[in-house]
């Protein structure tokens, strides 16, 4: 039986924040396999902010700092990138990769990406690799964004698509929402396929008031030697996934894990692991 529980923003915003704090180490650990998977998307991103030498850049929700990192190379040093997270524990990965990479040009603020603390009109650029998703009210970060972006200057984001193009993650989704009795999330609730369906996230960047909208999927299978493996990334590193589990005890959450590694199975081939996903990028103007 399904469960209805109220969604509460300030409670999900608390876990929210709890479970990226723990999970930081992970998601700094598995960052070269992010780096391949992702790299194809957040290239692509980059390119749809129109950033160069000397542009000024906001990466919210920022994570251990990528894409905030690899814009920081391309602003060069006469450029700058905040990049800006709820939990501290992931910007201070940021701030050391940074300093190994002697980028001077970047700095990280824990900050709530729908109460930006910074001046109107003082980005070029504002990126988001799936971080908006996570958002319990998107139109209010998307209005902070653009007021935080000087006339002209570009939001680049990246988020999954539906949930039947990304099993990889679709199906531990679905098999930990019927086990921990979750319901149903509604269509204005945060979550990893909150903005993938058929034109929501342009009529969302839109709404939002930006202009030159446009959207592009870019297929990003994510390739490991085996299923064992993608679960062991998951499970360590996925804030959101950890944030469903977190109702039931840790042998049911055990065994939660098996199923979800016997249903990824079907994924792998020819002695490796190809999970489906798919990734959209959306760019506006302000
Ligand atoms: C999947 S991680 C992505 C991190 C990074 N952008 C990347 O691509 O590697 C999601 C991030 O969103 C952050 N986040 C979630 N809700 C947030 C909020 N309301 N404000 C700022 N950051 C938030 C989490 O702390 C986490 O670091």
């Amino acid at each position: 039986m399904t469960t209805t529980a109220t969604f509460d923003p300030a409670v999900f915003k608390r876990t929210t924040e709890q479970q990226w704090q723990r999970a930081a180490e992970a998601w700094h650990r598995w960052d070269p396999v992010l780096q391949t998977w992702l790299g194809p998307a957040t290239e692509l991103m980059l390119d749809l902010a129109h950033i160069g030498p000397g542009s000024r850049v906001l990466d919210v929700a920022a994570g251990c700092g990528e894409p905030g990192l690899t814009a920081a190379t391309r602003v060069g040093p006469t450029g700058y990138v905040l990049a800006t997270d709820i939990a501290a524990e992931m910007l201070v990965y940021a701030d050391r990769e940074a300093r190994q990479r002697g980028l001077t040009q970047f700095e990280t603020r824990v900050m709530d990406g729908e109460n930006l603390d910074l001046a109107d009109g003082s980005f070029d650029a504002v990126l988001s690799r799936v971080g908006l998703i996570y958002f319990p009210d998107r139109t209010r970060a998307l209005a902070e964004i653009r007021r935080v972006l000087a006339p002209g200057g570009r939001i680049s984001v990246v988020v999954y698509s539906t949930p039947d193009r990304n099993k990889f993650f679709s199906i531990p989704v679905s098999i930990i929402r019927r086990e921990a009795q979750l319901p149903p999330p509604s269509p204005q609730q945060p979550g990893p396929f909150s903005l993938g369906g058929l034109g929501v996230l342009e009529e969302t960047l839109r709404s939002a008031g930006f202009s030159e909208v446009e959207v592009h999927t870019v297929p990003s299978p994510l390739r490991l030697p085996s299923a064992a493996e993608c679960v062991r990334f998951e499970r360590e590193s996925f804030g959101a996934l950890h944030q469903m589990l977190s109702g039931l005890p840790a042998e049911r959450q055990s065994a939660v894990w098996e199923e979800i590694e016997r249903e990824l199975s079907q994924f792998e081939h020819d002695g490796g692991f190809e999970g489906p996903c798919e990734m959209l990028v959306g760019a506006g103007t302000k």
